[in-house]
């Protein structure tokens, strides 16, 4: 059976564009397949510098994984930090991996252009850590030794790159590595958020995963909509209300509601109830769970633990095969 990964960075507060692009299908996938799953605390340190918060932020996208149904029975969830192999690993696929493979990388790049732009020097900013964002996320996919990563569009130049590094890798040293595949769901839609632009942090138009429900109303009642008043008919489609809503109630509700945009009779304020009431639905249960782990973290802390154990020794095997294969 193909073995999944799945990486989550510790920034940031989930929201619900993460969670149908990203631990919704995860966590379907590890139903069907062996998966592990860990916090990017290592690529957490690119650019955060406050320990406290960096704890604080790793123990809640824990607890988000567990609240929304991660079986750490079945799936490994585990700190990158806790597995000491992977940083080691880094090592040793960097000293056969291309630089260029670095320089090619999405996320240097722009900041290399936005330098240039800016007539700074082009490296402004840069540090040794950004650069080897890839190489780090190779680590973390080679040293288990998984198949299967699934991931948004914006992550498949890193599982390229991952490809890339195994296969340089297992052209010096013989058949040490197995080379991974991105797993990219085109069916995964591009959430769009209160302003009807994608999801996104940065353009501060999320809702919260694990808002309550006060919040969660006043994010609802934000979202943009045109003016077509209640009795015009709609196009459900190009509308984000429908959109969010279409994932969160049951199927009939979305064809009654479905039929009632398109014969006109369903006003925005009505429509915004129903999502609000369906979130709230969904969501009550996993925002208790959440709530009650970070509560008592003992609990968080014996899953991590265990994870950590298991992971660890998937990565230990990888690494003695890696260190034997070069000569250490
Ligand atoms: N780069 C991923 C992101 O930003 C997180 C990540 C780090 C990851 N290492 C990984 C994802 C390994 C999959 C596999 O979303």
């Amino acid at each position: 059976m193909a073995i999944s990964i799945t990486g989550t960075r510790p920034t940031g507060t989930p929201h619900l564009g993460n969670y149908l692009g990203m631990y919704r299908p995860a966590l379907a996938l590890a139903r069907e397949h062996e998966s592990l799953c860990f916090i990017a605390d290592l690529h957490a340190l690119i650019d955060v510098r406050n320990p406290e918060a960096l704890r604080a932020r790793t123990r809640e996208i824990a607890a988000v994984w567990l609240a929304c149904g991660l079986d750490p029975d079945r799936t490994a969830l585990y700190r990158q930090s806790d597995v000491p192999a992977i940083s080691e690993a880094v090592w040793l696929l960097g000293c056969l991996t291309p630089k260029g493979e670095l320089n090619r990388a999405h996320a240097y790049k722009a900041m290399v252009d936005a330098n240039r732009q800016a007539g700074r020097d082009p490296d402004a900013g840069v540090s040794a850590g950004l650069f080897g964002y890839p190489l780090l996320m190779a680590a973390d996919i080679l040293a288990i030794g998984a198949q299967l990563v699934p991931v948004g569009r914006d992550q498949r130049q890193h599982v390229e790159a991952a490809r890339e590094i195994a296969r340089a890798f297992n052209g010096a040293y013989g058949d040490v590595l197995r080379v991974p595949e991105a797993l990219v769901d085109e069916r995964v839609m591009t959430v769009p958020g209160l302003d009807g632009r994608k999801m996104s942090k940065s353009y501060g138009n999320v809702i919260p995963l694990m808002a309550e429900p006060d919040e969660l109303r006043r994010c609802v009642m934000r979202i943009v909509t045109d003016s077509r008043r209640p009795e015009e008919p709609k196009d459900p489609d190009a509308d984000t209300v429908f959109s969010l809503y279409r994932e969160f109630a049951s199927d009939d509700g979305v064809a009654a509601m479905r039929a009632r945009y398109l014969e006109g009779g369903v006003g925005y304020a009505e429509a915004k109830q129903a999502l609000f009431e369906a979130l709230e639905e969904r969501m009550r249960g996993p925002r208790a769970r959440y709530r009650e782990l970070l509560a008592d973290p003992g609990e968080l802390e014996r899953v991590l633990d265990d994870g950590g154990a298991r992971a660890r020794e998937r990565a230990q095997a990888t690494i003695a095969r890696m260190r034997a294969a070069v000569g250490l």
